[in-house]
């Protein structure tokens, strides 16, 4: 019997209709459960849920009463009060039911690997598996959602200010944003590799030169990296780029649209201007370049001057140039607690108690109670720990994050953006002797610290700024050089010589010889952004098809190996653990 599809109505309609009304809706069949002689079912589609009633006498009873989860059904009924004992409030269409004048089934389903219906935990690899029945639940429906309302909001802004969406190749050279590239041999060139973007960066300062100036675009970037719970091999960017602005301008259009996104999007309202920190203070106060700022407890640095007369072995450790630095714990630890984060962080931690009103621990002897009540540990206990420039301050940060958590500082339902800016332009790469780009080399250094770049290239500040959500990096970007003699001081300063520059940057520093406008932009990660939005913790959980951590597709089987006869025909020679297997003898 064919069906007049445009008279289905979604499950989340009903919740609207009047009682008595004539319905048709289909989707599967979410909960099925035989109860006091009736057949109750749930029919889910996209939208929702609704609870489909079949009695011992309606005719379709024997067919509902032999219905299984994940059947596609499709049902025309009428829409019914719910008595008062069965009604839901757990789902919109809670007040009513349908009583099926017509049930068909579509399709049949197999026996179910993993059941749209179960909120338990299962297995990763498992729902990676079979992700179309996985996408199927509920919560991965909201998120698909909230990702594609997310992507239309930040559509509409940016078009709104006057930005072209413009689309850049996939198939290109290589991209310096620091990871491995992943590399498409050529059949036509034999030899010869394409390597997918790490980002559009050199595209979109071209589309600068080009006159294009308001550039944006939804792109997925491949890099080559380990994989963590906020890092894919493919993810993708909302990237910007915009002529004739300096840093404020792009902070304040990447706060429009980080700020637009949460409120319409995760219904979010967040302080506005968004509070900036330089990359030194995030360092200094938090041991990152991406601290979580719901909460506070930042880093306390002791100075030799604070550590005078107090804690000799501290006082000399800061002499000698080491960092000395306490945090304060807000609940007592006990000394087996401490131990275990002093492993945990990698430092050697000191601690003082302050519950007591004394002085505890190991450095108990050196302190008295008012210098430790000044730094303020209230009723927990102050750690104090020594060690050697930044990394010392990257142990404690993360150190303050598990205590953080731990104590429950995070409010729940609190989000926090943080700007970091100032970041250093040059960083020393030691084991190849050379001074490398923090972010790209493309990177305009800060005006006031041009004359250093020669003398003390680790103490030259740029114009690159991130964009930090709850601990997480969502974007960032930079205000790039666009003159030629600057660029080639930096290249310089990174070991590259004019002829190395030629061969890798050659087509942008030609583009820049004919007209080049003062630019700069920045790049969302938006699967990270809408990570946060959706409430998850990786961002597998807001892609349709992930990768596992270990790079693998359960579902398609990528990586998976090819035929000697396509190698052959690359021109490609690769060594394997497996044999592949022989194409057909003919
Ligand atoms: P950057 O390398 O900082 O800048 O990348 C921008 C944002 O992309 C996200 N991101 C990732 N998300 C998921 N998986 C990954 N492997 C991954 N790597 C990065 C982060 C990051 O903030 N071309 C420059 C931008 C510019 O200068 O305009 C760039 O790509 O959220």
């Amino acid at each position: 019997m064919s069906v007049d599809w445009r008279q289905r109505c979604a499950t989340a309609e009903l919740a609207g209709m009047r009682p008595g009304a004539e319905v048709l809706v289909a989707g599967w069949v979410h909960r099925h459960r035989h109860h006091g002689g009736l057949v109750f079912f749930d029919l889910r589609d996209r939208s929702g849920l609704v609870q489909v009633v079949v009695h011992p006498e309606n005719p379709h009873f024997a067919l509902a009463a032999a219905l299984h989860p994940e059947w596609v059904v499709q049902v025309r009924g009428e829409l019914h009060q719910r008595d008062q004992a069965r009604v839901n409030p757990k789902i919109a269409t809670g007040q009513v039911e349908i009583v099926p004048s017509e049930l068909t089934v579509l399709a049949e389903a197999a026996p179910l690997p993993i059941s749209p219906a179960d909120e338990g935990e299962v297995e990763e690899s498992l729902r990676l598996r079979h992700r179309y029945l996985d996408l199927r639940r509920p919560q991965m429906q909201r998120n698909l959602e909230l990702r594609h309302q997310a992507l239309q909001v930040a559509r509409r802004h940016l078009a709104e200010q006057g930005f072209w969406e413009v689309q850049t190749p996939s198939l290109s050279r290589s991209t310096p944003e620091g990871a491995r590239d992943f590399l498409v041999p050529s059949r036509l060139a034999k030899g010869r590799f394409y390597a997918l973007p790490q980002s559009p960066q050199l595209y979109k300062q071209l589309l600068m030169v080009a006159g294009v100036e308001r550039y944006f675009q939804v792109v997925h970037c491949f890099r080559d990296e380990d994989l963590r719970a906020d890092r894919q091999l493919e993810f993708v960017q909302i990237d910007i780029e915009q002529s004739f602005v300096d840093r404020d301008d792009i902070i304040r259009l990447g706060e429009s649209l980080a700020l637009t996104l949460a409120r319409e999007v995760a219904g979010w309202q967040l302080e506005e201007p968004i509070p900036r920190l330089t990359y030194r203070e995030a360092m200094e106060a938090y041991g990152t370049d991406h601290p979580d700022l719901r909460f506070g407890m930042p880093i306390m640095n002791l100075t030799p001057e604070a550590l005078a007369g107090t804690v000799p072995f501290l006082a000399e450790a800061a002499r000698q140039g080491e960092r000395v630095a306490a945090l304060a714990s807000p609940r007592p630890l006990s000394r087996k607690e401490i131990d275990a984060l002093s492993l945990a962080a990698g430092v050697d931690l000191g601690s003082l108690s302050l519950a007591e009103g004394k002085a505890g621990g190991s450095l108990g002897r050196f302190f008295d109670g008012p210098l430790a009540q000044s730094w303020g540990a209230g009723e927990g206990v102050l750690l104090v720990a020594h060690g050697p420039g930044d990394v010392f301050l990257e142990k404690m940060g993360a150190l303050r994050l598990r205590l953080g958590r731990e104590a429950g500082l995070i409010p729940s339902g609190a989000h926090q953006f943080v700007w970091i800016t100032d970041f250093p332009l040059l960083e020393w790469n030691g084991e190849d002797s050379r001074w490398q780009a923090v972010h790209h080399p493309f990177t305009a250094p800060l005006d006031e610290d041009l004359e250093r770049i020669e003398e003390s290239p680790g103490d030259v500040r740029s114009k690159q700024y991130d964009l930090v959500l709850d601990g997480f990096e969502v974007a960032g970007g930079s205000i790039r050089i666009h003159q030629r003699p600057l660029q080639e001081r930096i290249f310089a300063q990174i070991g590259l010589s004019k002829e190395e520059a030629q061969e890798k940057f050659q087509f942008l520093l030609e583009a820049f010889r004919y007209g080049a406008p003062p630019h700069g932009g920045i790049a969302f990660g938006f699967d990270r952004l809408v990570m946060l939005m959706a409430g998850m913790t990786t961002i597998r959980e807001v892609i349709a098809f992930p990768l596992l951590s270990s790079g693998a597709d359960p579902l398609t089987g990528a990586p998976s190996q090819v035929t000697a006869a396509q190698l052959a025909e690359l021109g490609l020679v690769v060594e394997l653990a497996d044999p592949l297997p022989r194409p057909p003898v003919s």
